[in-house]
């Protein structure tokens, strides 16, 4: 869409080094984007600081003017709330009257672009990934939505410490219309975004977000065609709970990623126990166009539960194209029980324990052939534990798994329980005394 300036703007100077703009001092150009440049630049008082001003001469050749002022916008709001915000979220300094220009923290280590250079392991990239998790979920409470997550809008901190910045900046008309990355945004735009809609959710920041989690594993860009998890797997050597993490957050069905950025964190604190994280490769439905699943159910029972998954979506978070509006924030689904209840690895340990104690009143139930009453008893409460125990690692259900488990569990406590092994393992001649008649000695 073609801009109309007002003729001040086209008459903003050339910026040099030494110029003080919004009270900082230039010194020199660190880096530049499709629409803006970027300086570091000495504070008032003393402090370095980086001094973004947009390029009027650059005006429609990157991101649009409206843009880029509902970004500078929403970061002003969020600076403003940020006290509730972690120190990954980039706050402004200082912002110019016509939200063409803002000062900023220095990044120290620049972007996240530079990351494939450090080659990090796996668990160094998830610990980064996890801080990013973070800003993104606690900008959602807010009712912000980022809409541009890619690698040149992670800043570095001095402890590589990732820092969100340039929220809502994202040109998603243009996007659309197929310009040609889209300012490096293309291969972590969520399909419905490529489409021209499907912006106002969180899940298309999950979108993003399991795409540079795809980066920071891969060492490079995704290949913005490539089918969830396709990559990661042909790598080799990442581990299975991540690239099942990546393929849930890249499902081109906005419905079949996770819906809050609280689930992926929930996920990513378990991925090692990778059975019970993200989408396996046979779980995942198989991919079909954005759009397709939601106006074609395969068969009309999917049809219905895809309009109550729908009906029981969470509300939209912004509107386009202004700034992200409020919602009721919200960042994770409602769990029956805290986590500390219910931690990773607890079903598996439960099964252990369980495991263990059948295994010991076999052998109690061995060593002692004529057990007393009271034995019996507690062997068949014991045996009862144990089979609760292990049944907790089956899942026979994909729909709230926890509580059916431990429903699975107390029904086959229950039954072990009220199973009469003597009764069922004596012979038939031994359940009830025959009547010898008479005769018998
Ligand atoms: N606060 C900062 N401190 C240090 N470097 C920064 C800071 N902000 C931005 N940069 C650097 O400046 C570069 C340009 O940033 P800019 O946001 O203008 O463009 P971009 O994110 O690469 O792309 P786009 O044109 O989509 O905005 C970034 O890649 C980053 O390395
Ligand atoms: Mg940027």
């Amino acid at each position: 869409m073609a801009q109309i300036l007002p003729p001040s703007a086209l008459a903003a100077p050339a910026w040099q080094a030494g110029d003080v703009v919004l009270g900082a001092r230039l010194e020199e150009v660190v880096g530049q984007g499709s629409a803006a440049t970027v300086w570091r630049a000495r504070s008032a008082d003393g402090d370095l600081v980086a001094v973004k001003l947009f390029d009027t001469t650059k005006c429609n050749v990157g991101l649009t003017l409206p843009a880029y002022r509902r970004g500078v916008q929403v970061m002003n709001r969020l600076t403003a709330l940020s006290d509730r915000l972690p120190p990954t979220v980039a706050r402004l300094r200082c912002v110019s009257l016509n939200l063409l220009g803002f000062v900023t923290d220095l990044a120290a280590e620049g972007s996240a672009v530079s990351l494939p250079a450090r080659a990090w392991p796996p668990e160094r990239s998830v610990a980064f990934f996890r801080k990013l998790c973070g800003a993104v979920a606690a900008a959602h409470d807010e009712g912000v939505l980022h809409r541009c997550i890619k690698p040149s809008n992670i800043l570095l901190d001095a402890a590589l410490d990732p820092v969100l910045t340039d929220f809502d900046t994202a040109d998603l008309p243009a996007l659309a219309a197929g310009s040609a990355d889209a300012c490096g945004y293309r291969p972590y735009a969520a399909p419905e975004e490529l489409a021209g809609g499907g912006t106002q959710s969180p899940t298309a920041d999950i979108y993003a977000l399991g795409r540079l989690l795809e980066f920071l594993l891969l060492g490079r860009d995704p290949d913005a065609g490539a089918q969830p998890g396709a990559e990661l797997e042909a790598q080799g050597g990442v581990p299975e709970g991540l690239v099942r993490i990546a393929r849930k957050c890249t499902m081109p069905a906005p419905e079949e990623r996770y819906q809050w950025v609280g689930d992926l964190l929930e996920d990513l604190d378990g991925h090692e126990s990778a059975e019970f994280v993200g989408l396996g490769r046979d779980e995942a439905p198989a991919p079909v166009p954005y759009g397709v699943s939601a106006l074609a159910p395969r068969t009309p029972w999917l049809g219905r539960l895809r309009r109550a998954v729908r009906r029981s979506a969470p509300p939209p978070l912004a509107a386009a194209p202004g700034p992200s509006t409020t919602s009721p924030p919200r960042s994770g689904r409602r769990r029956l029980w805290p986590r500390r209840l219910w931690p990773r690895r607890a079903p598996a340990s439960v099964a252990a324990a369980g495991a263990a104690l059948l295994v010991g009143s076999v052998l109690a139930a061995a060593l002692a052939p004529r057990p007393s009453e009271a034995l019996l008893d507690a062997l068949r409460l014991v045996t009862a534990l144990g089979a609760a125990g292990v049944s907790l690692l089956m899942s026979p259900l994909r729909v709230a798994p926890r509580a059916s488990r431990v429903l699975a569990a107390a029904a086959c406590a229950l039954l072990v329980y009220l199973a009469d092994f003597p009764e069922l393992a004596a012979p038939p001649a031994s359940r009830a005394p025959v009547e010898r008649g008479s005769g018998a000695p």
